[in-house]
């Protein structure tokens, strides 16, 4: 029981006309893990969760959620989820809010338990509407929490939250976490993937492109970034060095990209005396970008969902 995953993608593709906004996922998400589904906008991170939920139907493959079909774990009140689109604020106060919620569950947490868990018990007798957009998103992830989930799906939870916001919000996030649950989240944040998850799985137009930690894809991504002064020196060898697949220049300020940090130095090292030499592995950013570039092109405008 506790070795089955939380959740499985089999083989899942979704349509929309002649869009594949999922192409063939093949997940397994492990109990206990924190994972973040990273991707720009339009790459199927909200289809791939509406169905996980099953709020949506795949065409073919299948999904299962805690053992179950998704109908089955999320009527058990077994799962918890904060969706992309926002929700009417009403004049309740936030203990109210959350209490109600929760007895709709057959096994709620205490309403204390939520609050304090998203970091709200000093807010619980505010009203509702009279909240900055990080307590309301707090106040959401409690409602979120309020039947006591196993697992927790957030759909893009910080989009619309300041720095700070942010690091509170994925604070409460983790006070969930290590209690042993599980949670999927999505994102096109790099840095919240990278600090906020133990596993970041990179979607783009449907499909799975880099699945692992952040120090996986960096590594399966291979590639190291030498940077140094030209000190005027000339540049157009530099694409031609061992190792070398992206030559950009900035200022006096050379930085090569390449897959053989190694073989680079050495022969930027019989050239020209070179300053300011540095080696640095590739940014996530980095992976990320040449992961999901020039891929299928990503329409204008949000779908409205
Ligand atoms: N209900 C829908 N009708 C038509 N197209 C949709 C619908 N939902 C999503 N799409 C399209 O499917 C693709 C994936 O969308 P989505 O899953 O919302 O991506 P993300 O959440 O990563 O931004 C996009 O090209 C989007 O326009
Ligand atoms: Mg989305």
């Amino acid at each position: 029981m506790t070795n089955e995953p939380a959740a499985v993608f089999e083989a899942v593709t979704k349509s929309y006309g002649s869009v594949r906004a999922a192409d063939g996922l093949d997940l397994t998400v492990r109990r206990g893990e924190t994972l973040a589904l990273l991707g720009r906008n339009g790459a199927g991170k909200s289809t791939a969760i509406s169905m996980l939920l099953g709020l949506d139907t795949p065409d073919s493959g299948r999904i299962s959620l805690l053992g179950g079909t998704p109908e089955q774990a999320v009527l058990a009140g077994r799962i918890g989820a904060m969706l992309q689109e926002g929700r009417a604020v009403s004049r309740v106060t936030v203990r109210e809010l959350v209490g109600f919620v929760a007895r709709t569950y057959p096994a709620p947490l205490p309403v204390s338990d939520a609050l304090a868990l998203a970091g709200l018990t000093a807010l619980a007798d505010r009203r509702v509407d009279r909240l900055s957009g990080g307590q309301a998103q707090r106040v959401r992830f409690a409602v979120a929490l309020a039947g006591d989930p196993e697992l927790i799906v957030l759909d893009e939870p910080t989009s619309a939250l300041d720095v700070e916001a942010r690091a509170e919000f994925w604070e409460a996030m983790h006070g969930y976490a290590r209690r042993g649950n599980t949670v999927l989240f999505s994102t096109h944040y790099l840095e919240e993937a990278d600090t906020a998850a133990d596993r970041i799985v990179v979607l783009d137009a449907g499909r799975i492109v880099a699945d692992g930690t952040s120090e996986e894809l960096k590594r399966a991504a291979g590639g190291a970034v030498v940077s140094f002064d030209l000190a005027g020196a000339p540049s157009a060898y530099l694409s031609d060095l061992p190792g070398v697949t992206e030559v950009e220049i900035r200022g006096d300020r050379a930085r090569l990209r390449t897959d053989d940090s190694d073989g680079t130095v050495r022969a930027l090292a019989a050239r020209d005396a070179i300053r300011g030499l540095e080696v640095a592995p590739l940014a996530l950013n980095d992976v990320f970008l040449s992961l999901t570039r020039g891929r299928a092109a990503t329409p204008e405008t949000e779908p409205v969902r």
